[in-house]
């Protein structure tokens, strides 16, 4: 499939973490795109209202557009607590918008999530089958079953854990071991992280190329809350002893919430797309911003507190 050099991107949910992510990039490279958002006003010339939990319009997509379907109820809590509307959001609304876009010769990128997985493997693979154990994740596979009878004219791309500025609970615990207080993170809720830049390279890449088919841009190395903030008081330079391990299973995420697995194998991504994916530390690093640091001797490759010499 030929990529389309005066592609033009409308991109489902604008205002959301990846979407406008998303439109940033584009606009830094003076790609056309437009956003829709339920913001009001829409006083901006490339947006348009929509409301996925609302009774559709018809839109107007061409054949030179890549529609990316970022609008989601994202919390799996919420997916949980209102199942009705989270299929009308999560699978209904992106299934009309996809046929409305393939029907006019547009390609389309959906979002999903490693959550379509039941979490008893590491590291599975783009073919491998699904099983999902929570209402987000048994709609997120839903859509993709229905996408994927549109053809090669989608792209079902499976995220892992997007690690961005975006993330309030990575800038709340910035700002506490900053000040010297102690956090709490989650020994049993594990992450894969991808860094944003990379999901919103990926992204960019395979609506441009019209590469359809199942795509897992995620990472593929998985670690714990708590390495996570261990490793993020390192970086800050903070005592690691204040990073304490708190169970996400007390908190009362429910077991189908928490699977004990969640990387997935990236398949040929890298060959097709050249975005190569890092070990946990490293899209950490990049996606917290802290790239361009060299890891100090005290930051194990696991998380793990290593006693600083005094
Ligand atoms: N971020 C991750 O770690 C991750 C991991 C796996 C998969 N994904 C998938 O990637 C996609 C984007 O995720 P994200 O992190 O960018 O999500 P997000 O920050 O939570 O943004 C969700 C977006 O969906 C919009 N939305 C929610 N309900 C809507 C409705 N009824 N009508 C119209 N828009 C609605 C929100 O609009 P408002 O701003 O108006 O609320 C927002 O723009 C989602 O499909 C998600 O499932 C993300």
């Amino acid at each position: 499939m030929s990529a389309n050099t005066s592609a033009r991107y409308c991109v489902i949910g604008g205002s959301g973490a990846i979407g406008s992510a998303l439109m940033k990039s584009l606009s830094a490279q003076r790609i056309e795109a437009i956003a829709s958002t339920r913001r009001q006003p829409v006083d901006r010339q490339n947006e348009f209202y929509l409301d996925l939990g609302a009774d559709l319009p018809e839109l107007s997509f061409s054949a030179r557009d890549v529609v990316v379907l970022t609008a989601s109820m994202t919390r799996l809590a919420e997916c949980r607590l209102e199942p009705e509307l989270a299929r009308r959001v999560n699978v209904d609304a992106q299934v009309l918008i996809a046929e409305q876009a393939v029907k006019k010769g547009a390609f389309v990128v959906f979002l999903s999530t490693n959550q379509v997985f039941d979490g008893t493997k590491s590291g599975v693979g783009p073919d491998e089958p699904r099983s999902p154990r929570s209402v987000y994740g048994k709609l997120k596979a839903e859509a993709e079953s229905a996408l994927s009878r549109l053809g090669d004219s989608v792209a079902i791309v499976r995220l892992s854990k997007v690690v961005g500025p975006h993330l309030d609970l990575f800038q709340r615990w910035r700002r506490e071991l900053s000040r010297g207080e102690t956090i709490e993170a989650f020994d049993d809720l594990l992450l894969a992280p991808i860094a944003m830049a990379k999901v919103v390279a990926g992204v960019e890449l395979i609506g441009l190329r019209r590469l359809g088919g199942v795509w897992h841009l995620g990472g593929s190395d998985e670690i714990s809350y708590l390495q996570a903030g261990r490793h993020l008081a390192c970086l800050l330079g903070a005592d690691a002893r204040l990073v304490v391990s708190a169970s996400a299973a007390k908190a009362g995420i429910p077991v189908e919430e928490r699977p004990p697995r969640v990387s997935m194998a990236p398949g040929n991504l890298e060959t097709a797309i050249g975005v190569r994916i890092g070990d946990a530390l490293e899209e950490l690093d990049i996606g917290l911003g802290f790239a361009d640091w060299t890891r100090t001797d005290i930051c194990s490759r696991s998380g793990e507190i290593i006693p600083q010499a005094m």
